[in-house]
């Protein structure tokens, strides 16, 4: 199994270009099933997730033509789904390695009309229901039944209807699954309450390129007038703002002066604000691909502990909160951090405390009283954004810092530890390739 070791070494320096986001290309990738295609996706990272995604795809009979950047950092597939595998069957064996796979569950019933879709059972954050996600396609006239450890779904008559529904809850998930569901309905769907993260945007961009009619884009109400059919087109995928702010926290953690290259500093917003409230200083400019971020923080420069509080976008993310906890361990003062999203999202904290963090859990809710002087040992990463927070810990501790089960990092993140190293990190990858 890889690990990650790293000798923490202060400042950070140079430049590093973000690879495109995990979370909207999902999505966008099962949106290829809503097509006979072709549909190219092009600055799709090269992490497992993206893999797992693609295997899904093959496994329900769409052909996949996947290249690799130079550098490895990216992929670009072209996909086309003419003959369906018998069955529409997402396995078990897929699903349990990455719940995003339930977004096939949408476009199928969309295009298809039936569905096998394993249930993506519990997670280490957090339990993870797919209720809003199935409720909202019963009211589209889907039938549903878990049968064997499968959500098994059948929509009589084969196509689905347009309805108005009120999401209980704000779900990403369920708000492109639904999304993906509606652009091939018959009629019109309203969807109310409906996320507003970045990656939502990006499907409906994509949707609409391949045809789709949908007005309300990035806002909570979206109306989707169903079509008969979609096309194919190319679509770049948004920037990755949680790898960004996984970088912007690590410059700030650990000191330094650094452009991130073509980001997207809007959706960054919330953890630029606060960083900026706790010291540190962004500079936006135009680049050669996009927007470049300049993140600046004067090693030894003291730092402001701050709040955080996650909620949906445009608030604070949750999958930046581990990272900053990073980052809070080295600020004055006492932060409370409050994970609204996810019941379980604090298991980095253990880890950090491993390396001297001075922190308490109580719920919902971390204390992280700073500064504290890190000291490196060996951790374990738990989930995905859990490992980043090691990571950027490590950077900042004395000594020799061993992150563990980096196959989570992995997940999400396209050769963190080569980027990190271009800034001047000392890290390497021990037991094996890259991704
Ligand atoms: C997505 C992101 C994930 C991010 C999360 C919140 C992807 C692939 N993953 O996950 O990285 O942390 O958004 O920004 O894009 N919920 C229910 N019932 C449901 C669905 C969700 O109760 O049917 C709850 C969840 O348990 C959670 C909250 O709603 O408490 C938000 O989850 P959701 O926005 O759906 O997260 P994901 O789409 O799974």
């Amino acid at each position: 199994m890889d690990r990650l070791v790293i000798e923490g070494n202060g400042p950070l320096s140079g430049r590093v270009r973000v690879s495109g986001a995990k979370n909207a290309a999902l999505p966008c990738l099962a949106a290829a099933l809503l097509t006979e295609g072709p549909l190219t996706l092009t600055r799709l990272p090269a992490v497992s997730d993206i893999r797992t995604m693609l295997k899904v795809l093959q496994a329900l009979g769409t052909s996949a033509e996947v290249v690799k950047d130079p550098e490895g950092f990216e992929l670009t597939a072209t996909l086309a789904l003419a003959n369906p595998a018998e069955g529409l069957r997402a396995p078990y064996e897929l699903v349990k390695t990455m719940r995003a796979s339930i977004l096939v569950l949408g476009p199928l019933l969309a295009r298809f009309g039936r569905a096998s879709v394993s249930l993506p059972g519990g997670c280490a954050i957090g339990a993870r229901p797919v209720n809003l996600h199935l409720e909202a396609l019963e009211r589209m006239g889907a039938q549903i039944a878990i049968t064997g450890g499968y959500v098994e779904a059948l929509v009589p008559g084969g196509r689905l209807k347009g309805m108005d529904h009120t999401f209980d809850k704000v779900s990403v998930g369920a708000t492109e699954n639904i999304l993906t569901a509606a652009v091939l309905a018959r009629g019109t769907t309203v969807l109310r309450n409906c996320a507003l993260e970045p990656e939502v945007t990006d499907l409906a961009r994509l949707l609409v390129k391949m045809g789709a009619q949908i007005e309300g884009i990035g806002t909570p109400m979206l109306t989707i007038h169903g079509v008969e059919r979609l096309g194919g087109c190319t679509h770049a995928t948004i920037p990755d703002r949680i790898e960004a702010g996984t970088h912007v926290c690590a410059v700030v953690a650990a000191g330094g002066d650094v452009v991130l290259e073509a980001v997207e500093p809007e959706d960054l917003r919330s953890l630029t604000d606060l960083l900026e409230r706790c010291g540190a200083a962004f500079t936006i400019r135009e680049g050669a691909e996009g927007l470049n971020l300049r993140v600046q923080r004067e090693p030894g420069q003291k730092l402001r502990a701050k709040d955080v509080q996650t909620a949906p976008f445009p608030a604070f993310p949750t999958d930046l909160q581990a990272q900053v906890m990073a980052v809070m361990t080295q600020a004055h003062g006492i932060s409370v951090i409050k994970e609204t999203i996810f019941e379980n999202r604090f298991q980095h904290a253990m880890e950090l405390e491993r390396l001297g963090a001075n922190l308490r859990i109580d719920g919902g809710t971390a204390i992280v009283a700073g500064p504290c002087r890190l000291q490196g040992c060996t951790v374990m990463a738990t989930d995905l954004r859990a490992s980043a927070a090691l990571v950027i810990a490590g950077l900042v501790a004395e000594g020799t810092t061993t992150v563990d089960r980096i196959y989570h990092l992995d997940r999400g993140y396209a050769g963190l530890e080569r980027k990190l190293e271009g800034l001047g990190a000392r890290i390497r990858r021990i037991g094996g390739g890259s991704v």
